[in-house]
């Protein structure tokens, strides 16, 4: 029988990272779970049992990632490394608090090129980093603002890290549509083919498993989305305006 995958969920404490969490754990894997709150993860922890590992970081804190990566240095080797910490705002240009603003750049963007400098020498030869956009990052829509921006970035950099990184690790992107977290739970449109954080876990783990570079789902709604992003502006954007309405 192969050895157990050893997997770095970082955004474990919630969301679609604790429902991954679950079903990693049911699965077999060792988990070391990573977010800010330390007392979440240890439950997490203590419910899914004694081999895995709390690891209280903060993403946005370069030196708590430092920190982080030495503990890891000591477990390795890692399989897999899969990013999804982030955070939200949603609203309108002219309501976002600009410290807000730059704390959900620090989070969402450094953050992932923090991972992704430390995770590489951290995993075996061949294993994955997963990093997490977002269809918003697909196209500009109205009232995602600064999130949509950071996640068109995550986008980028996955894009550049797969070929730069191609020799010794599996660069992957996760773009999610609409998933039932508390992430989401602030939007006041009606969200097309929201689905629950469990489902999202198992789409994700099925594409993480294939050999395709990005993981996309609910297909009925990332397909329509990759179309629209495929428009000239002057098509598109009278067309994203609508979704949000
Ligand atoms: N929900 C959706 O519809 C949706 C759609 C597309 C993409 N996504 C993406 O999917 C990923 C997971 O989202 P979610 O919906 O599961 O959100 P969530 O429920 O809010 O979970 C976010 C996770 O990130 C952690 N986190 C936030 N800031 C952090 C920081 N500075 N350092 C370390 N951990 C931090 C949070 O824990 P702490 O607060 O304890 O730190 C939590 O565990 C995100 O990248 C999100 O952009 C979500």
């Amino acid at each position: 029988m192969s050895e157990p995958e050893t997997i770095w969920i970082i955004g474990a404490s919630d969301g679609i990272g604790a429902a991954l969490a679950r079903e990693w754990a049911q699965r077999g894997a060792r988990l070391v779970l990573s977010a800010r709150s330390q007392d979440r993860l240890e439950d997490l922890a203590a419910e899914l049992g004694p081999k895995h590992i709390p690891l209280a970081l903060d993403v946005s804190d370069r030196a708590s990632i430092n920190a982080a990566a030495t503990k890891m240095s000591q477990i390795t080797p890692i399989d897999r490394v899969v990013h999804l910490a982030a955070l939200y705002d949603p609203g309108k240009i002219a309501e976002l608090d600009p410290d807000t603003a730059a704390q959900i750049v620090t989070t969402n963007l450094t953050g992932s090129f923090h991972v992704a400098q430390v995770a590489p020498p951290l995993l075996r030869v061949g294993g994955q980093l997963a990093l997490c956009g977002s269809v918003a990052g697909y196209i500009g829509l109205p009232q995602g603002q600064i999130y949509s921006a950071t996640k068109a970035g995550v986008i980028n950099l996955a894009e550049s890290l797969r070929a730069e990184l191609s020799d010794r690790v599996d660069v992957r992107l996760i773009n999610p549509g609409f998933v039932d977290t508390r992430l989401t739970q602030r939007n006041t449109f009606e969200m097309p083919a929201i689905m629950t954080p469990e489902a999202a876990a198992s789409a994700i783990i099925d594409g993480l498993n294939t050999q395709r570079f990005e993981v996309h789902f609910p297909k009925r709604l990332t397909w329509g989305l990759k179309l629209l992003s495929a428009l000239p502006y002057w098509a598109a954007l009278p067309l994203t305006k609508r979704l949000t309405q």
